[in-house]
């Protein structure tokens, strides 16, 4: 049994203030620590407050981004070691908006997700399909190109610790949920490829999240499905009260 993960991914929203409010509002309503865990991807300004403003309670607090090196003349740039040093959980790696806005490749997220792991950071590993992709057939070709190349040189230890988000693009902030049965399917091949690679016992133990337009109104339905362990939420987490429900709704799954 996989517990399911909520990851409310925040991007470029929200004032400091609007920040702080919102982690000491909800860090001690977390429902049910022990049938979900509860994220928080936050801009990386308010990084350090966020992880002190949750000390005490079950909330982590993650990074949207991060470059692979430790250190050195990258401007503009934060390394795996800064965001180790003030504890931070997680990372999302490979989002679709750095992939299509920001150069971001597939060797690249390889990279992150190496750093991520040398310094106990557990990436969150995005993947997902254009529109065009999808109508072309070619939706599970293009993800498992990406999650292939995203986990190429992992033990399968490493691998079952880590966290997969499948986010078709088309879905991403515009009200369009891909169907719960064609999430799961996906999610699903998702999984096959892993089990092909590293075997069944770590393709069983990865958590793969499904992101877009995921809402309050949604998320049971796919939570209830097999292969879909969690969910990546953009819009519906930036109130606190509607990511409380997404929660609720993921320890009631
Ligand atoms: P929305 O939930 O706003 O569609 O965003 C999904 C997403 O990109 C999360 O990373």
């Amino acid at each position: 049994m996989r517990k399911p993960i909520v990851a409310g991914n925040w991007k470029m929203y929200k004032s400091f203030d609007e920040a702080v409010d919102f982690v000491e509002a909800i860090q001690q309503a977390i429902p049910s620590p022990d049938k979900v865990d509860a994220v928080i991807c936050a801009p990386a300004l308010y990084l350090p407050t966020l992880v002190v403003a949750a000390e005490d309670s079950s909330l982590a607090i993650a990074a949207q981004n991060m470059h692979f090196e430790d250190e050195g003349a990258f401007t503009g740039e934060i390394s795996p070691a800064m965001l180790a040093n003030i504890q931070v959980d997680y990372c999302v790696l490979g989002h679709s908006e750095r992939r299509e806005m920001f150069n971001e490749t597939d060797e690249a997220v390889n990279k992150k997700v190496r750093a991520a792991l040398n310094h106990g950071i557990v990436p969150i590993i995005c993947c997902g399909e254009t529109l065009e992709e999808r109508e072309a057939g070619a939706t599970e070709q293009k993800v498992a190109g990406q999650i292939i190349k995203a986990l190429e040189g992992f033990t399968p230890t490493e691998v079952e610790h880590m966290v997969l988000a499948y986010e078709p693009i088309w879905a991403i902030g515009t009200g369009k949920t891909a169907t719960a049965d064609d999430a799961n399917a996906v999610c699903g091949a998702i999984r096959n490829v892993v089990e092909t690679l590293y075997g069944v016992e770590t393709a069983q133990a990865i958590r793969i999240q499904y992101g877009g337009s995921v809402k309050p109104e949604n998320i049971e339905e796919l939570l209830g499905k097999e292969h879909i362990d969690g969910a990546l939420v953009g819009g519906a987490s930036l109130q606190a009260d509607s990511y409380l429900k997404l929660l609720e709704a993921a320890a009631n799954a």
